[in-house]
C-alpha cells in the first residue's frame, strides 16, 4: 500500500496504471475510518484492479460555526485499517494542494440540494460537489462508492455524474450500524457516555416508523408524530429535521409508501447526527 499526499503525483500514478488497463475503484472519505467505511472498501476491493482510499478533511464542505477544527483524525490508524481492506493506494492532500492560490470554480448544484441537510448546513453540498469532482479528475475511477447514510449526498453525486457525464460508476452501500442500532459516524467518538445512550433515538425512531409502516400505517402526520415523541422524550437530543420524502426527487411524501425516505437529523449536546431509512427497503 501506498500513501500518496501530492495531488500531480496522484494523478500520473492513476494515469499509468489505466494505461495498463487497470479498473480504478474508489472510495472517497474524510478520515477516522470505521466499520461503514470498511464495507465500502472490501466492496471496492471485489470490483477494481486497483482500490484507491482518499482522506480528506474537506473545509470548503464545512460552514462557519461546524466542527472543521475539531473533526477527528488518524491518519496511521486509517492507513493500518486501509491495509486490512486491501487498499492499493491511499490519497491524503493537503487544503493548500487541493485549493491553491486562485482556485474559484464552483459546481452549480439544483433542487435536490435544497431540503434536509441543505437547509440547514448552507453550501455543505457545494463543497461537497466541488471536492468529489476534483476527486474524481485526480483518481479517474471506473467505480466509487458511497454510503446509505448520507442518502442525499448519494443522490446528488449520481445525479452530478449523470448530468456532467461524468464517465464514473456510482454505488450506494448499505448503512453500517453498532450492535444496538445507531448509524456508525466519524462523529459519534465526539459523544459522552451519557449522550451515546440518547443517541440511540435516532435509529429508535427508524424502527418505529418502519414498524408502524409495515403494520400499514401510512399517515405522513402519524408516522412524523410517533418519531418526534421518541425524540423529544430523551433529555440532551434536540431535532433539526424530521422528514418524509419521496427517496428519488427528495420531494415531501404526501402519504408514505414503499419508496418514501424517513430521514432525521438530531442533535445530541453540540453532535449533530443524521440518519434514515427507506421504507420499503429490506434491511
Ligand atoms: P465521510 O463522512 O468520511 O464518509 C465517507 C463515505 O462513507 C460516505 O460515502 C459515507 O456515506 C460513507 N459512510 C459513512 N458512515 C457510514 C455508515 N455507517 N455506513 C455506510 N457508509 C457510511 O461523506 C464524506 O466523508 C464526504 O462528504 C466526502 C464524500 C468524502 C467528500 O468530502
Amino acid at each position: 500500500m501506498k500513501l500518496i499526499h501530492d495531488v500531480q503525483e496522484m494523478q500520473q500514478t492513476v494515469l499509468g496504471l489505466k494505461r495498463q488497463g487497470k479498473r480504478i475503484a474508489f472510495v472517497p472519505t474524510m478520515g477516522f475510518l470505521h466499520e461503514g467505511h470498511a464495507s465500502l472498501l472490501r466492496e471496492g476491493r471485489n470490483r477494481g484492479d486497483v482500490l484507491v482510499l482518499s482522506i480528506f478533511v474537506n473545509p470548503t464542505q464545512f460552514g462557519i460555526n461546524e466542527d472543521l477544527a475539531s473533526y477527528p483524525r488518524n491518519l496511521e490508524g486509517d492507513c493500518a485499517l486501509a491495509e486490512s481492506c486491501g487498499v492499493d493506494l491511499v490519497f491524503a492532500p493537503t487544503a493548500a494542494g487541493m485549493y491553491p492560490p486562485g482556485f474559484q470554480t464552483t459546481v452549480a448544484l439544483g433542487p435536490l440540494t435544497k431540503p434536509l441537510c441543505g437547509a440547514s448546513r448552507p453550501g455543505h453540498f457545494d463543497g461537497v460537489a466541488v471536492v468529489v469532482t476534483k476527486l474524481f479528475g485526480i483518481v479517474q475511477p471506473d467505480v466509487a462508492f458511497f454510503g446509505k447514510k448520507d442518502f442525499q449526498q448519494l443522490a446528488i453525486i449520481r445525479q452530478m455524474t449523470t448530468d456532467l457525464n461524468l464517465p464514473v460508476e456510482i454505488i450506494g452501500m448499505p448503512i453500517v450500524r453498532e450492535p444496538d442500532g445507531l448509524a456508525m459516524s466519524s462523529r459519534n467518538s465526539y459523544l459522552l457516555v451519557e449522550q451515546r445512550r440518547q443517541a440511540l433515538c435516532l435509529s429508535k425512531a427508524i424502527q418505529k416508523v418502519r414498524e408502524l409502516f409495515n403494520n400499514g400505517e401510512t399517515s405522513v402526520d402519524r408516522l412524523l408524530g410517533e418519531a418526534r415523541m421518541i425524540i423529544t422524550a430523551v433529555a440532551g437530543a434536540s431535532i433539526d429535521y424530521l422528514e418524509l420524502r419521496n427517496s428519488t426527487t427528495l420531494e415531501p411524501a404526501e402519504t408514505a409508501t414503499a419508496d418514501t425516505l424517513f430521514a432525521l437529523a438530531v442533535k445530541i449536546g453540540s453532535t449533530r447526527l443524521i440518519d434514515n431509512t427507506v421504507l420499503g427497503d429490506n434491511l
